[in-house]
C-alpha cells in the first residue's frame, strides 16, 4: 500500500491546455455541450461518450457506474441498459441523476444534473437494439443484470441456452432491455487550469431560463 499511496498522494498534473471564457461560451448549455463533444471527437479523446451514471435509492443512498451516452438533443440524453438493473431498480425509486464525463486530453470535466422523465420511445430502443452485433443481443438476453451469479458457468449457460432458442434467427430486443431519457436541469462545464484555478461555468435552469455563474474552483 505504501508506495501506491506515496505515488497517488504525489501526484501533481498541472492543466494547461485550455481556457473556458463568458466571451468564448455558447448561449445555451445544449450547444456548449455539443461543442465540447465535437471537440472531444475532433480530439480523438479516448471512450468519448463513456460517462458516470449517479443514481440514488430510496433509501438515499447514492450509486455509480460508468455507461454510454448515445444520443442528445434538446437537453435531452439517452442510454440503454437493462431496467432490471440495480441502476433500473434505482431509477424507479428516484428519478434524479447526475452524468459526468472527463475527458483527460483536453482537461475537461461536464457534469449534468437531471431527471429521468421516460424510458426511451420503444422505436428508438428497437432501432438501438437491433444495431447491434448479433453476439450483443445474446449478451443482452443471457445477463439478468446486476444479479448475483453462482459462477461464470452460470452466465455460460444461459448464454447458449439463448443461441440455441435463437439459433441464427432475427433476435427481438427484450422488453427488460432498453432507453431511459435523462431531461437536464443543470450543467457544469469544467475547463483545467494552471494551479488548480480551473474555469467553472455553471447553467441552471430557472422558470424556463438558463442562468449562467462561474462558479470558484
Ligand atoms: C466504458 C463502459 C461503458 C459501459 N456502458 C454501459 C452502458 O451503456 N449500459 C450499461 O447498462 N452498462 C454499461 N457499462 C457497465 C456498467 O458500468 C455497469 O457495470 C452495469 O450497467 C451494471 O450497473 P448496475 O449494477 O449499477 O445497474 C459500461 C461500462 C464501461 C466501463
Amino acid at each position: 500500500m505504501g508506495q501506491v499511496n506515496q505515488h497517488i498522494s504525489q501526484l501533481r498534473e498541472d492543466f494547461m491546455k485550455g481556457e473556458l471564457s463568458e466571451n468564448n461560451l455558447n448561449k445555451t448549455p445544449d450547444l456548449q455541450f455539443e461543442q465540447w463533444m465535437k471537440d472531444a471527437i475532433d480530439a480523438k479523446v479516448n471512450e468519448v461518450p463513456a460517462c458516470n451514471l449517479a443514481t440514488v435509492d430510496k433509501n438515499n443512498k447514492p450509486s455509480a457506474r460508468i455507461i454510454y451516452l448515445r444520443e442528445f438533443s434538446n437537453n435531452e440524453f439517452y442510454f440503454y441498459t437493462n431496467y432490471d438493473s440495480r441502476k433500473g431498480q434505482h431509477i424507479a425509486e428516484n428519478p434524479n441523476v447526475c452524468l459526468t464525463f472527463f475527458w483527460p486530453e483536453l482537461e475537461r470535466q461536464i457534469r449534468i444534473e437531471g431527471v429521468i422523465t421516460k424510458k426511451a420511445e420503444v422505436e428508438k430502443s428497437d432501432a438501438y437494439f437491433n444495431a447491434r452485433p448479433q453476439d450483443s443481443k445474446i449478451g443482452a438476453w443471457s445477463s439478468p443484470q446486476s444479479r448475483v451469479l453462482n459462477n461464470r458457468e452460470e452466465l455460460n449457460t444461459f448464454i447458449e441456452g439463448n443461441k440455441t432458442k435463437f439459433n441464427n434467427q432475427e433476435i427481438p430486443r427484450p422488453e427488460f432491455w432498453g432507453g431511459y431519457i435523462i431531461k437536464a436541469n443543470y450543467y457544469e462545464f469544467w475547463q483545467g487550469r494552471k494551479n488548480r484555478l480551473h474555469d467553472r461555468i455553471a447553467f441552471t435552469l430557472e422558470n424556463g431560463n438558463w442562468k449562467i455563474e462561474r462558479l470558484a474552483p
